[in-house]
């Protein structure tokens, strides 16, 4: 285990059972729809890689790029778009493809920024949810796991931009955010 690692939520092989969970209700959701799965760089690009490999309905993905955190370990409630959707959202069936949602101010933007693009629905599947963190309402469709309000890393999540390739998801020890302020 990485030694800024504290303790492990969610094994690689938790991850994949989760991940083919949710992928079988999307499998029964979507059937004669548009389905298109739009990750949020960079946070979701390990869970929509694994969520597409048991997607069997057709589907298009695309990304689109916001950030909010600004390399620290809470949320601003400021949303900028770094980066927008590539192909045309009118009449798709939007599923945005999420890591963790903690405060709900980067989903509850984005959902507004895609209805209004007249696609004919928004759903949202997170891998991650902090549910005693929402500041605003969203409705999630589909939820991996709920956790306390820790602080994690793996699996596409960062701490200022590392960590996010470790193949589990596990709690930052305090001390490392502690030190860098
Ligand atoms: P929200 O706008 O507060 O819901 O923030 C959601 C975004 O913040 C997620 O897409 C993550 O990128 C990031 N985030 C929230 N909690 C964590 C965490 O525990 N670890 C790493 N990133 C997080
Ligand atoms: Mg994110």
């Amino acid at each position: 285990m990485n030694k800024d690692i504290k303790q492990i939520i969610l094994t690689s092989e938790e991850i994949t059972r989760i991940t083919m969970d949710i992928a079988g209700k999307i499998n029964k959701d979507y059937i004669g729809k548009n389905l298109v799965l739009v990750g949020l760089l960079k946070g979701s690009i390990c869970f929509m890689a694994e969520l597409m490999k048991y997607i069997e309905v057709p589907c298009k993905i695309d990304f689109l790029a916001v950030s909010s955190y600004e390399d620290g370990t809470v949320s601003t409630g400021r949303v900028n778009v770094l980066k927008d959707m590539s192909m045309p959202a009118e009449n798709m069936d939007i599923l945005i493809v999420e890591d963790i949602i903690d405060s709900g101010n980067t989903l509850s933007f984005i959902v507004d920024l895609l209805k209004a693009k007249k696609c004919s629905s928004v759903e949202i599947a997170t891998l991650l949810d902090k549910p005693s963190k929402r500041q605003k309402q969203v409705s999630v469709k589909y939820i991996g796991k709920e956790i306390e309000d820790l602080f994690v890393v793996g699996f596409g999540l960062d701490y200022a931009q590392y960590y996010r390739n470790l193949p589990y998801i596990g709690v930052l020890k305090e001390s490392v955010y502690s030190e860098q302020k």
